[in-house]
């Protein structure tokens, strides 16, 4: 066996999940950013899950525009990789650059966030969590802790025209339309970034009786949420009790703040995206064996109580 791994590795062949492909595979990734905790961990463990399984990966930084999406995607097919994985930025506008690799049969892969196109061929897989779901989690969670108590809700939602931002909202929406006792009565985008979220909530405090009449923050990602956490202990409240925090991620920040007592819950979103869709391309390169449309990752809820655990567990994350 070692000496079949030394002959394949001498003509440049390496071995993938125990099938040895012609030659290396390069994959182009268009990252959106580094607008969030969650997303630098993200990029970090593609890096990781690439190098396990022998992969060259080439990483483009969007800086949040989708026009440098587009121009990365252009720059990878005419690099002649073997697959282009993209996290798109928002969901519309993907059709023509995805024409594009199909006529170089190019294989794409999405990853943690979904798009709209007609033709779905355009895209192999998507690798992403429920982001409904997500939303519902959330909201039934605040219908439980409220008990029925009157609760206004303001929103930071995430960057507009994202999956996971529509998603998410529709999800918490669906929550609390159930009930009517839980009111969403300010919404805005934070872009999904910490200092956003903070500005954001500073303006629902000043419009909302300097906050006495906010009951609790929803927001889309944690980095909004502790932008909110700042904002609200700026205005003199205890963010945690005062007013009350649910976000969606699970990164180290937020359990932080759980144990601090200043947020309340959080969705866990997996930052491994990558190695999902890394072995679905190796097994498609092996024997054309087609992934389903949808690989779902796993939502799991926490709340204070499992904070330090937690924190412990993110340390391997790629945090
Ligand atoms: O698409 C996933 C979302 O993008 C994460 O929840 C957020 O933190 C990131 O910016």
């Amino acid at each position: 066996m070692l000496k079949q791994i030394a002959v394949a590795t001498a003509i440049g062949s390496i071995l993938l999940s125990g099938s040895l492909l012609a030659k290396t595979l390069t994959v182009g990734f268009s990252q959106i950013g580094s607008e969030s905790g969650w997303r630098a961990a993200e990029t970090s463990v593609a890096k990781t899950e690439a190098e396990k399984r022998g992969i060259n990966l080439k990483i483009s930084d969007a800086q949040q525009k989708q026009e440098n999406q587009i121009k990365a995607v252009r720059s990878f097919i005419a690099q002649g990789v073997d697959a282009i994985f993209i996290a798109p930025v928002v969901q519309t506008g993907w059709e023509p650059v995805l024409e594009e690799a199909r006529d170089y049969d190019i294989p794409v892969f999405l990853l943690d966030r979904g798009i709209t196109v007609d033709d779905d061929s355009l895209y192999m897989t998507s690798v992403a969590a429920d982001s409904v779901h997500e939303g519902e989690v959330a909201g039934n969670w605040l219908i439980d802790k409220v008990n029925g108590k009157k609760c206004n809700v303001v929103e930071l939602q995430g960057t507009v025209g994202a999956s996971v931002a529509l998603d998410r909202k529709a999800g918490f929406a669906n929550a609390i339309g159930k009930v009517s006792n839980v009111k969403i009565i300010r919404t805005q985008s934070g872009d999904f970034t910490r200092s956003k979220g903070k500005e954001v909530m500073e303006s629902f405090i000043k419009a909302e009786d300097n906050g006495k009449n906010i009951c609790a923050v929803y927001a889309h990602n944690d980095d909004m949420a502790i932008g909110a956490i700042q904002a609200i202990k700026e205005a003199g409240l205890k963010p945690g009790s005062d007013i009350l925090i649910v976000s969606i991620d699970g990164v180290p920040d937020i359990f932080k703040a759980m144990i601090a007592g200043e947020a309340n819950a959080s969705v866990e979103l997996t930052p491994n995206m990558a190695g999902p869709a890394f072995d679905a391309l190796i097994a498609y390169k092996k024997d054309g064996t087609m992934p389903p449309k949808h690989i779902t990752t796993e939502s799991k809820f926490f709340e204070p109580a499992d904070a330090p655990a937690q924190l412990e567990l993110k340390k391997d994350m790629g945090y």
